[in-house]
């Protein structure tokens, strides 16, 4: 089976942007490790702090964070990097290439109920001249490479470098990814969708009546029934979407005026995007390609549909 330095090695990605790609895949395979060791690893458990997001950090989401960004520092090839966990870009190399936003813990409410967690990474290209937060204001439909790693019963690794997406699953044998689907393709149909349903009265009138449809089954306008499941972490959600199809939505609602969305452009919907739609999916806010969003703030939060294509394009239509 062919390894993840293998793959790289015999693709077209820079030698730059492998060298990168293996320093974030490294970093998965140490996070994993500790998700794994659990309780035993100590690592269980709330810590006093708060993030920029005002939720309660997890032990293990910091953890996490500190082990990325001390893997990055020692990476010439970084020139900034962005993290959940950061308030404000933290400055890497001057001559890197590249510009990293990462979710060190996806889905972190999951980690004390031993449940899906995962890390999600969005690459940019760096730009003369542009540092700091400014340099990260570009549109998702820059970023050179997006990966997720999802610690579930397998360790999986989900990348594109803009040419396919790809899914690799750790070898717990010799710690090794291995390629296990070499073009992954979201089916254009599904009778799956994803939603936290607890804050339907708070949706938008054209969420209210897609979700109102669909709940119909066969007896309503789509004749066909359909089945329900959400994991609580992003990365479990998507994941299941590119291993079977599915739409996926956490969409905007008013439970707090003050934020109306809840997952954040740059290291959540961004990379997502460029997975799912490098696999034959779609991802929308409703109103625009997720891809084609301009950003202004690092930690700018959005509203997201993705999926499978025809019915991405469905719910789409009743935001028209
Ligand atoms: O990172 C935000 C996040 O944890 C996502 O991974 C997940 O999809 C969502 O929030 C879960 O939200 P809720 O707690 O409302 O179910
Ligand atoms: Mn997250």
């Amino acid at each position: 089976m062919q390894t993840l330095s293998d793959f790289l090695r015999n693709s077209d990605t820079s030698t730059e942007l492998q060298q990168l790609l293996i320093t974030l895949a490294d970093c998965g395979v140490e996070i994993s490790a500790l998700v794994r060791g659990g309780a035993l690893a100590g690592v269980l458990g709330a810590t006093e702090s708060e993030n920029v997001q005002g939720e309660t950090q997890k032990k293990l989401d910091v953890i996490a964070n500190d082990l990325i960004k001390d893997k990055l520092a020692a990476q010439p090839l970084v020139k900034a990097l962005a993290s959940e966990e950061e308030d404000y870009v933290v400055a890497g190399h001057a001559d890197g290439q590249f510009l990293v936003s990462f979710d060190p813990l996806d889905g972190s409410s999951n980690i004390d109920i031993n449940s899906l967690v995962g890390t999600i990474f969005s690459v940019l290209p760096a730009q003369d001249g542009v540092d700091g937060e400014a340099a990260f204001m570009q549109p998702g439909r820059n970023q050179v490479a997006a990966c997720y790693m999802l610690y579930g019963p397998a360790t999986v690794l989900a990348l594109t470098t803009g040419n396919g997406t790809l899914m690799f699953s750790l070898d717990p044998s010799d710690n090794q990814y291995k390629l296990v689907d070499a073009k992954v393709t979201v089916p254009e149909q599904t009778a799956e969708f994803a939603i936290n349903m607890s804050n339907q009265r708070f949706w938008q009138p054209a969420m209210q009546q897609y979700i109102h449809d669909l709940l119909l089954g066969k007896e309503g306008p789509r004749a066909k029934n359909f089945n329900m499941r959400w994991i609580a972490a992003m990365v479990g959600d998507v994941h299941r979407v590119l291993s079977r199809g599915g739409i996926f939505t956490y969409p905007q609602d008013t439970k707090n005026p003050a934020k109306p969305f809840k997952l954040r452009l740059m290291y959540e919907a961004n990379p997502m995007a460029l997975l799912v739609e490098q696999a034959g999916g779609i991802a929308s806010t409703g109103y625009e390609t997720i891809l084609d969003i301009e950003p202004t703030e690092i930690h700018q939060r959005v509203a997201v549909i993705l999926g499978s294509k025809q019915e991405v394009e469905h719910c789409l239509s009743y935001h028209k």
